[in-house]
């Protein structure tokens, strides 16, 4: 996930718009009221405020959602996260490497292994999410051979309890989440920013500035889509770039840092928390501030026990 601050704020306006625009060829919840009122008009209220969406969990309904919905997808780490957003409504949960970053201390996702992802996922699973499950492949382990790569997919599935899996990377690994994706693996794109290529790249940045990174973008969308991505997170698009991808590929494109033209959002639930020891990158809003809710309920906790008020 993209923890350096970026220039999205001033980016979004930018007029520049370098989105590509080929042809489809490829080329590559209350006390009731004294007020008498009919039993079933109070049975349809409760009804609308309980189930305003209901969550299935396959990739059908995620694909399906294409055009009806914006899809919300967040990510977990542990049983209390997942319940929590299970409970809340999510579309899925992704299970994201960025497991590094916000809870193990690491500065990237590089050193994340298969051994966290496994162990992580499991704990997710157990909190029996009412939604899709999709586990990030760590580092490495898409690029040594197709053999290694379906064992670990199977491992996150079959250990892991994962319904699925995310890959980072879009031409270069097309050919073997094709043959993945005919195995039974349902297969999660993610092009644009790929984090796990930080080192590489040398740093985090917006993707799709300039018309041929605009076009190897779009290639690599399409080419996901022919592989059988069930859905794509384009991360750190340029904001035309994204909204014209999601007009052109059949997958859903589920944005982060991408602006509000794609299918849908993912965000690091601990970034939209406020529950982070690191930075945040610009383009997430906050919804609560955990790390100061934290402090104070913390501080009040061990000033009590001092002032032996407990
Ligand atoms: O690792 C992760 O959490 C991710 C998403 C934020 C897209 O890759």
């Amino acid at each position: 996930m993209a923890e350096e601050k970026n220039k999205q704020g001033d980016e979004t306006t930018s007029s520049n718009d370098q989105s590509p625009k080929p042809s489809r060829s490829r080329s590559t919840r209350g006390r009731q009221s004294s007020k008498a009122k009919p039993a079933d008009h109070r049975l349809s209220r409760k009804v609308k405020a309980k189930s305003f969406v209901s969550v299935e969990a396959n990739t059908t309904y995620i694909r399906n959602l294409k055009g009806k919905r914006p899809i919300v997808a967040l990510t977990a780490y542990d049983s209390i996260m997942g319940s929590a957003l299970s409970e809340a409504n999510v579309d899925f949960i992704l299970v994201g490497d960025s497991l590094g970053t916000t809870i193990l201390g690491y500065e990237t996702t590089i050193p994340v292994t298969m051994d966290d992802m496994l162990r992580h996922t499991a704990a997710v699973r157990r909190a029996n999410p009412k939604c899709l499950l999709v586990a990030d492949l760590p580092f490495g382990e898409a690029s040594m051979s197709f053999d290694r790569l379906l064992d670990s997919s199977r491992r996150l599935m079959q250990e892991g309890g994962a319904d699925a899996i995310k890959i980072e990377g879009g031409r270069d690994v097309a050919d073997d989440i094709e043959k993945l994706v005919a195995t039974g693996v349902p297969v999660l794109g993610h092009i644009g920013l790929l984090p796990q290529t930080v080192k590489a790249i040398g740093g985090y940045r917006k993707f799709g500035e300039t018309r041929e990174e605009a076009e190897a973008i779009y290639t690599d969308a399409i080419t996901l889509e022919e592989a059988g991505c069930f859905a794509i997170i384009g991360e750190m698009l340029e904001e035309n770039v994204a909204r014209e991808l999601s007009r052109q590929v059949s997958p859903p494109l589920i944005g982060i840092g991408s602006g509000d033209g794609c299918d849908g959002q993912i965000l690091v639930t601990t970034d939209l928390l406020g529950w982070s020891c690191g930075q945040v990158p610009k383009f997430v809003k906050p919804y609560l501030n955990m790390n100061k809710l934290v402090s104070d309920a913390l501080g009040k906790y061990i000033e009590d026990v001092r002032s032996k008020k407990l």
